[in-house]
């Protein structure tokens, strides 16, 4: 942090947020709020003056609440800049008549409550996000006392208190007596690997961070005795299982399993932990002066107050696990789908220090490339647009899942400006457009309708016309492939590279051509590659179902599935499943369905309607 505060080309805007981002790679403004810190940190010596005479005190965050700090205060010894900072909200100095007293006492006058947040306009290349986590609240679920018992404490908390930083300049306290705490025990996985509390992942780091505590606390006190209770320990990395052994050999001893209850002492602040030790199968209670609880890491929680949160603002998207995901998790595991936006430290995944310092060179090497190359390459597959067909409607704007399209705007008469550097290439544009006026370039309209002719020219009632996004689907089935799984032939796939960009076009046309089943299939919600195009896909499939039923069509002819590059077997067994139900179909319901769509003027290109209200038609980019 110092390093990167006294770099030349490092600039950093300390309390300050995000407000907007907008813009494409290489040409991103940001706009950020720089909040008033009530004092200049250009003349701030750190002197602590105004500290002593504040007469505000307000729990200290940085020690996890455990010490307290005054309302002007160093937010931490090594903080970037060496300043003291002011918090407005404890501080009574904005009425002069209560306060005022560090402003008296400051020789440098560098204390200005008339100080205001600043609106910063920043022109950026690229956006390197890297929010981190936050931790479990152990509160949430108190079956190990933590808000019953004052020496129960998290991992955070027992982490200030061994530390020479800390609220007690690393004596180890417990906070009910300030007695030395000599029998300490540590519960793995708080908040972790549980579906029914807490988080269902591993948060990866609370294993080590336990063992390295361990050897801290044999370290400071050699008469202390430390058990950790777990489920298993996960060692995995460079000299990892060498601390683990180290810890063992230091006498710390390991019970293999969670406590059951956890109780107080009689007449004592002493915890008493009931364990059933899974590996001698036997029920086993320990009196102890202290219990860690090792709490797991949880994705940092959207801003509050209305303000949106950079995965708002950048529209990022998350795994299930709620962290964000990245655009390839082997091929580009520090970039966003976003381009010019990259990853670093826990806001993709949790992860230790290492781990984070890696990801996060990886993604300002990434950044940085792409800085001094000065241009991207892009892949060709974007959406372009007949000016004559589109009527203004603005639709393709508010689906495009990057923001790729601007300046559509009825009012004005604007017509959508296509920014082909931020364009992904998923299609949803293109099959959202009731006009017909967007195409995808390699996946245009007529070359995927020459397909489902092809399809169909022969047997059609013996062929299953499956539309399958590149990523995931069409992945699968490859998988299927390689593992040798057999699928029925009966099915042929049309590639998109987005379920997103299967028009309804495509599929009144299967059904027009003959189609006894049409499959579209993409990836699982939260795994689609262009960030949120699979939820329009879902949209667009159930207004086709309600219409299907309408004119009298069974629904059932129309099959969506979500398949991922992994599930080979499902994919194969979708397949299976799809081929029984081409059996049910009749060829008369069949014909039935082509007679009823041939009256119907359902997809397919509209007529060009007059151009009303347009007054200014921009260039295309191409
Ligand atoms: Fe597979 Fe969007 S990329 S559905």
């Amino acid at each position: 942090m110092m390093d990167a505060g006294r770099h030349p080309r490092i600039e950093l805007l300390v309390d300050s947020e995000v407000e907007d981002i907008t813009g494409f790679v290489g040409n991103y403004r940001a706009l950020v709020r720089r909040r008033a810190r009530f004092v200049d940190s250009n003349e701030c010596t750190s002197c602590g003056e105004c500290e002593k005479v504040c007469p505000v005190v307000v729990p200290d965050e940085y020690q996890e609440g455990l010490s307290s700090r005054k309302a002007i205060y160093l937010p931490f010894p090594q903080a970037v800049p060496s300043a003291f900072s002011l918090d407005g909200e404890s501080c009574l100095g904005f009425n002069p008549i209560a306060c005022g007293k560090c402003l008296e006492v400051c020789d440098k006058k560098c204390i200005d409550f008339d100080a205001k947040d600043e609106l910063m306009d920043l022109e950026v290349g690229t956006v390197v996000v890297a929010t981190g986590m936050e931790v479990y609240d152990p509160r949430e679920n108190d079956e190990y006392g933590y808000t019953r018992f004052p020496n129960v404490v998290t991992s955070m908390e027992f982490e200030r208190l061994i530390n020479a930083g800390g609220p007690t300049d690393g004596e180890l306290v417990r906070p009910s007596d300030r007695a030395v705490p000599l029998r300490v025990g540590f519960v793995q996985c708080v908040g972790s690997r549980s579906v029914q509390r807490g988080v269902p992942y591993c948060s990866n780091i609370c294993c080590m961070n336990t063992i390295k505590e361990t050897l801290l606390l044999a370290d400071h006190y050699p008469e202390s005795r430390s058990t950790v209770y777990y489920m298993d320990i996960r060692a995995f990395g460079k000299g990892f299982e060498d601390l683990y052994r180290r810890s063992r050999e230091a006498g710390v001893r390991y019970i293999r399993g969670l406590p059951g209850t956890v109780k107080e002492a009689p007449g004592s602040s002493d915890l008493i932990v009931e364990v059933e030790n899974t590996l001698t199968g036997t029920m086993e209670e320990h009196r102890l002066d202290m219990l860690v609880l090792a709490v797991g890491m949880v994705p940092r929680r959207a801003n509050g107050n209305g303000k949106r949160s950079i995965d708002e603002i950048l529209s990022l998207s998350h795994t299930s696990d709620g962290f964000v995901m990245e655009a390839h998790p082997k091929l580009k595991p520090v970039d966003a789908p976003t381009r010019g936006v990259y990853f670093a430290g826990c806001v993709e995944a949790p992860k230790d220090v290492k781990d984070t310092v890696t990801q996060a060179g990886a993604a300002a090497g990434r950044a940085a490339n792409l800085l001094a190359a000065g241009q991207v390459r892009i892949e060709a597959i974007t959406a372009t647009l007949d000016a004559d067909r589109c009527q203004l409607c603005t639709i393709c704007a508010r689906v495009c899942p990057f923001h790729a399209i601007e300046q559509a705007d009825k009012k004005k008469g604007l017509l959508p400006h296509f920014v082909e550097a931020a364009c992904a290439g998923c299609g949803t544009c293109a099959a959202e457009c009731p006009f017909d006026a967007i195409d995808m370039r390699h996946f245009a309209d007529q070359q995927v309708l020459a397909q489902i002719d092809g399809i169909l020219a022969d047997d059609p009632m013996q062929k299953i016309v499956g539309f399958a996004c590149n990523w995931c689907s069409y992945a699968g089935g490859d998988n299927a492939g390689t593992s040798r799984l057999q699928y029925p032939a009966s099915v042929r796939l049309i590639r998109t590279m987005c379920s997103g960009r299967v028009d309804q076009a495509f599929i009144w046309h299967a059904f027009r051509k003959g189609a006894p089943l049409v499959l579209v299939s993409g990836c699982h919600f939260t795994d689609c590659h262009y960030i949120d195009a699979v939820t329009w896909t879902q949209r667009r499939i159930e207004k086709i179902w309600s219409k299907m039923e309408k004119l009298g069509i069974r629904p059932e002819r129309l099959q969506l599935e979500w398949i991922s590059a992994a599930e080979g077997q499902k994919f194969a067994r979708v397949m299976q499943e799809l081929d029984s139900m081409l059996r049910q179909v009749t060829a008369q319901e069949v014909e039935e369905s082509m007679q009823i769509l041939a009256k119907e003027s359902l997809g397919g290109s509209p007529p060009i309607l007059p151009k009303k209200g347009r007054e200014q038609v921009l260039p295309i980019q191409n």
